[in-house]
């Protein structure tokens, strides 16, 4: 019994120091509210791997600038509120596919100034990501995730993909295919073989694309034709389709909400109501009571009284 005692004591302490003292040797990050959330400031600090010792519900973590190489599945799963992630001037190379899986809250990603070669595909079909940035990143194969990943699904309204090919590793132009909301999408400094119109088909809602320095080789004009083809037309047309159902879906939920709040306010309108009436109910009840008792107390009072009359003296 009692040594049992000792033997869980010692056991506690043990894990107890080891992992304080995993904890004393990685580098500080300041824990902090940052326009109202919770975030790990790790900015410079010289980690070396993803740190094991931040607050897991974060909402944001801010990594720019460190000695990362390496991210896996394991060191982000545990963070379930993650909603900006910045890897940013990091040695990141190789990603697995499924580093990101799973964070469902994610909506900004920051990979820019690394040595990332593959994109995880999964990253596509996370369902809340909607601003990426892979700037920077010069043996970035862009093209293979996005086949791999095809359709993306992802909500995707800001792309940064800006200098990420060179004179030795000019590419095609990615085939997107249909991002109904991407709005932004940067390309600055790339070079590319060609970049044709069936390329912008499915970025219906796009508005600013930035395309300083951007060289592609146009000798055959393919890009400046009058007249766009019909299979790219049909692309636009079917991402138009696609992007109004997702507004009208918007529009739905809200209405829905509306009318959620309304009726709810309507419930509790009405119970208040009721129970004021079954309120106001017992009262006269009880005062009615009252009235209806005084005559039986007097009669009460009379009866002992011919109770008593009755009595042999
Ligand atoms: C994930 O990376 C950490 C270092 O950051 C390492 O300690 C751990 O063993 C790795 N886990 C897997 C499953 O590769
Ligand atoms: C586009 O990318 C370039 C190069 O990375 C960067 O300097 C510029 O600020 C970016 N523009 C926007 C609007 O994000
Ligand atoms: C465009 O290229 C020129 C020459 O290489 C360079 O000086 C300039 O800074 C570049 N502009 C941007 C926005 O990258």
């Amino acid at each position: 019994m009692g040594n049992n005692f000792l033997w869980i004591l010692l056991l506690s302490t043990f894990l107890e120091s080891s992992y304080s003292y995993d904890c004393k040797t990685e580098p500080r990050c300041q824990i902090s509210p940052i326009h109202k959330m919770k975030t790990a400031d790790c900015y410079n600090r010289n980690f070396k791997t993803f740190p094991k010792c931040i607050p897991s519900d974060v909402e944001v973590i801010e990594l720019t600038f460190n000695r990362i190489r390496k991210v896996n599945k394991s060191d982000l799963s545990r963070f379930g509120y993650l909603t900006i992630l910045y890897l940013t001037d990091n040695l990141l190379s190789n990603l697995d596919d499924e580093v990101f899986k799973g964070l469902e809250s994610l909506s900004t990603l920051d990979l820019s100034l690394n040595a990332i070669t593959k994109v995880p595909s999964s990253l596509f079909q996370l369902p809340s990501l909607n601003k990426l940035y892979l700037s920077q990143n010069l043996n970035i194969n862009i093209i293979d995730a996005v086949e791999e990943a095809k359709p993306i699904s992802c909500p995707l309204t800001m792309l940064d993909i800006s200098l990420t090919t060179y004179e030795d590793n000019i590419l095609d132009f990615p085939d997107f295919g249909i991002m109904p909301l991407l709005a932004t999408l940067n390309i600055t400094g790339n070079l590319y073989i060609k970049i044709t119109p069936k390329h912008f088909a499915g970025l219906c809602s796009l508005q600013i694309l930035i395309n300083t320095n951007v060289t592609t080789d146009d000798s055959d004009g393919s890009c400046l034709e009058a007249d766009v083809n019909r299979d790219d037309m049909s692309v636009y047309n079917q991402c138009q389709e696609i992007y109004g159902q997702m507004v009208m879906r918007h529009r739905i939920w809200k209405i829905g909400i509306g009318v959620g709040v309304t009726l709810l306010l309507l419930i509790i309108l009405a119970c208040t109501y009721f129970f004021w009436i079954r309120k106001k109910h017992r009262k006269e009840k009880a005062q009615n009571q009252r009235k209806e008792n005084i005559p039986i107390g007097a009669d009460g009072m009379s009866l002992l009284n011919n109770q008593t009359k009755s009595f042999p003296i």
